[in-house]
């Protein structure tokens, strides 16, 4: 069986306003009437697949439990982080408790606030790649680039033709978040594929690869659950180890120097939601290229975003072109499409007022 292990962790600053602290954007409807969340674990769903694990931090927990609930999965486990450490620690928690059980078994990794519209398909390529995470290989997949995005992580192969393979190839070099030149000559090679940040090994692979690049990060992780706090569903890794394990992207501390890696290629419709303008791509905007939602009216505008998130509550634009504007009731985004990336500066200088 494959064990599908959540994570939930960041904030996700740049959907705000709808994304917030206390309730990120994976907890939220952002695309239809599903949350990224509950899309996740009905995603992996199925006679090959356990109950999933989820990795979290103390005050999503009600979160993760409520939406669990709302689409009639019961967790196998839900480990509670004292602090979030970034993604290293958190899939080795997920491995050691996995390995206490079901020692021989797979692993599926994912982000819990990705879009992959094509679930069957997906499951048909985690399926693909099965074999080759059995015998002992850290499948990660590959999404075709559409642009030199520095954000992600970029997977090398040997042939241009491997992106298109109907199963894993190797994997020549994984670059993560390269710089803008580099990676423009990655997209212009045509050789390399998105790290999606969905991985799929054995428990043995990758503890095996803990021990290789950072055995320093076993020990503290162990102590942490073996000291952990369960109630309910929760386990309450223990804070004083966990406190001493450095933070850490499984990308860095592991991927970027594991030989063992395959690229499982997933030429369908993905997204990581990075912000309103992906969010406006991925909800099929109209002939004018306008997204708009209930409560919301768009009069002679062009590839804009009208969401009014709150009832009773009507957003009008006029003449808007480029435009992303968002109303929830206590905050109001208003801002040119070209610059949504830059929604994180204003969560932060709000924050930093208090
Ligand atoms: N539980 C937990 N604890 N989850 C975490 C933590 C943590 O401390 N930190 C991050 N996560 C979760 C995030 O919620 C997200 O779903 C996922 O792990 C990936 O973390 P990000 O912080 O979003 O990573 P990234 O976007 O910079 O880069 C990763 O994803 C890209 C694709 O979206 C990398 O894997 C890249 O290589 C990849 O291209
Ligand atoms: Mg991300």
């Amino acid at each position: 069986t494959i064990h599908p292990v959540l994570l939930c962790g960041g904030s996700g600053t740049r959907l705000w306003p709808i994304s917030r602290r206390g309730y990120p954007k994976q907890f939220a409807n952002v695309l239809g009437s599903s949350s990224l969340f509950k899309d996740s674990v009905n995603r992996l769903r199925g006679p090959n697949f356990a109950n999933p694990i989820v990795v979290t931090g103390e005050d999503l927990r009600f979160l993760v439990t409520e939406q669990l609930a709302e689409v009639g999965r019961e967790p196998d486990a839900i480990l509670i982080e004292p602090e979030g450490r970034n993604t290293a620690p958190a899939v080795l928690a997920a491995a050691l408790w996995i390995e206490r059980n079901d020692p021989d078994a797979l692993m599926l990794v994912t982000p819990s606030d990705h879009v992959i519209p094509d679930d069957e398909e997906f499951r048909a390529a985690v399926a693909k790649a099965s074999n080759a995470a059995q015998d002992g290989a850290l499948v990660t997949f590959g999404i075709a680039p559409t642009r030199a995005e520095t954000g992600y992580g970029w997977l090398e192969l040997q042939d241009a033709r491997d992106r298109e393979s109907p199963c894993p190839k190797p994997l020549v070099r994984f670059v993560e978040k390269p710089q803008r030149a580099v990676a423009e000559q990655m997209l212009d090679s045509g050789k390399f594929m998105w790290n999606a940040g969905i991985f799929l090994f054995s428990v043995k692979a990758i503890l095996e690869a803990y021990r290789r690049h950072v055995p320093e990060m076993i020990e503290g992780v162990k102590a942490s659950l073996d000291g952990a706090d369960g109630d309910l569903d929760f386990l309450r890794l223990a804070e004083e180890p966990w406190s001493k394990v450095e933070s850490e992207s499984i990308d860095y501390a592991i991927m970027e120097h594991e030989k063992n890696l395959v690229v499982m290629p997933f030429n369908r419709s993905w997204s990581d939601l990075g912000g309103w303008e992906a969010v406006w791509l991925e909800s099929n905007p109209n002939f004018d290229g306008n997204v708009v939602s209930e409560n919301a009216l768009a009069i002679n505008c062009k590839r804009s975003l009208l969401r009014s998130e709150s009832a009773g509550q009507e957003l009008v634009g006029i003449g808007l072109e480029n435009i992303v504007a968002v109303t929830m009731p206590d905050a109001v985004l208003v801002a040119n499409m070209s610059d949504n990336q830059r929604v994180k500066e204003a969560v932060a200088i709000l924050k930093e007022r208090g």
